[in-house]
């Protein structure tokens, strides 16, 4: 029968390459944000500095930008489902 060990924590989307998303959060991301995406050129990202705000306006930032910043768009190089990713990703913490 089936197994259950293997559900996936964050996301059921098999199609999200993880390893893959965490690396541009580091990479790309974090040249901005800071390594621990504390803040640099770009606010701290981490849950306690996005604590209360909300989800989608989180979302639409990552996806648009927010145009007068510095904060790109992401929507030419990630989907919809792993911009959501990244967003909960960060509400969650990355460890
Ligand atoms: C070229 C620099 C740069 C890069 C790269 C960048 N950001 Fe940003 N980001 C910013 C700046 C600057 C702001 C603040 C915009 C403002 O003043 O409203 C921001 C804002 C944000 C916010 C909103 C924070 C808040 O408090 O509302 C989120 C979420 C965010 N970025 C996520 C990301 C993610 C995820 C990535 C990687 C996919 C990323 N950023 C890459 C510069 C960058």
């Amino acid at each position: 029968m089936t197994s259950l060990l293997s559900i996936p924590p964050v996301s059921a989307d098999e199609s999200i390459d993880r390893r893959q998303l965490e690396h541009l959060l580091l990479q790309d991301c974090g040249s901005c944000h800071g390594l621990r995406l504390t803040g640099g050129l770009g606010p701290a990202i981490t849950p306690e500095a996005l604590a209360g705000k909300p989800r989608d306006s989180l979302i639409a930032t990552v996806t648009h930008g927010r145009p007068g910043t510095a904060m790109p768009g992401w929507n030419a190089l990630l989907n919809d489902g792993e911009i959501t990713w990244l967003v909960d990703r960060l509400l969650q913490g990355n460890p």
